[in-house]
């Protein structure tokens, strides 16, 4: 265990400044981190899906058909694949009881056991990620968003992150459509800034939905104050550990959607139907290393 104060607070770029002047919490000061090689693995499948009705209401967004599985079933796999076995599902809405319908006790991902949380309402993705702090015990953390698909497999790149499990690091990954995400300003080889949807976008680097943590992301969330869509905003997460210089980040090179809309949900089967040959898409285990996989 070892104690490491956060560094001070950089001014951010003018374009996220207006933004995030209210909402950069305190720093966590003298927070403790665990080192170790174990690693936990969340997937995140709260919120009520209200952009695929009338799909979501007969089940979870996330247990709708992404080709030939469940959509949860991806990002399952990729933490699977990187040997992460210690998982924590957190959902809510009406249906969350599909979800041990479909995934049990997880034997489908070679698993002996899943947890599972229940997230109250729709309160936003730092909200959902809250509920896994006790799970986490003070262990480094990957989260993946339950309705993202990842091409590449991130073994390598969860493996780089649990070598040296201090800070947090973003999967970012260039695309035509930035408003329609969290934006990535870069100077050098450093995120300075993040910007969730920007209606003019600096740059067309989406923060994908794959995020590792270490064990100060608690506090961190407990810092935040709901933004204008009233949820806490992983990108205020984010934004915190930038403000740190503990943020880290790799460009994906394989392809990367979301799923959580009916054209990126129809996009996203199409990927996956082109790509059957994959192996994390398909759920062979793989695990490899960073040079050999997506991260540059
Ligand atoms: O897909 C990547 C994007 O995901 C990032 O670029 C954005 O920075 C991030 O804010 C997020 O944006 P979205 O607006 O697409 O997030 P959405 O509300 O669709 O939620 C994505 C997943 O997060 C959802 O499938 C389940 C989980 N979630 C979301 C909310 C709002 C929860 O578990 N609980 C929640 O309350």
């Amino acid at each position: 265990m070892i104690r490491r104060p956060p560094r001070s607070t950089p001014k951010p770029s003018s374009a996220a400044s207006d933004v995030y002047k209210r909402q950069v919490p305190e720093p966590s000061r003298g927070a403790s981190i665990k080192l170790g090689d174990s690693m936990k693995g969340v997937v995140l499948a709260g919120g009520l899906g209200t952009r695929l009705l009338p799909m979501t209401r007969v089940t979870n967004k996330h247990l709708l058909p992404v080709f030939d599985r469940p959509m949860i079933y991806y990002p399952l796999q990729q933490l699977t694949s990187a040997d992460i076995d210690d998982i924590l599902v957190v959902t809510g809405g009406d249906h969350a009881g599909d979800f041990l319908k479909a995934l049990r006790n997880g034997q489908d991902f070679g698993l002996n056991h899943l947890r599972y949380a229940y997230q109250e309402g729709e309160g936003g993705i730092a909200a959902a990620l809250a509920l896994a702090e006790d799970f986490a015990g003070g262990e480094p953390i990957v989260v993946i968003l339950g309705d993202n698909l990842f091409e590449d497999s991130l073994a390598p790149l969860i493996h780089e992150f649990q070598r040296n499990p201090i800070g947090a690091m973003l999967l970012l990954k260039e695309v035509d459509d930035p408003d329609r995400f969290g934006v990535a300003a870069v100077e050098g080889d450093r995120v300075v800034s993040i910007i969730e949807k920007p209606s003019e976008p600096e740059t067309n680097l989406a923060v994908t939905g794959c995020y590792m943590y270490d064990s100060r992301v608690f506090d961190v969330i407990r810092g935040l104050t709901p933004s204008e869509r009233n949820e806490l905003e992983i990108t205020d997460v984010n934004n915190q550990y930038i403000a740190w210089q503990e943020m880290r980040h790799i460009k994906l090179k394989g392809w990367w959607t979301d799923a959580g809309t009916r054209p990126s949900l129809h996009h996203a089967a199409n990927l996956v139907a082109e790509s059957r040959e994959n192996p994390v898409l398909s759920g062979r285990r793989v695990v490899g290393e960073l040079e050999s996989s997506g991260g540059d």
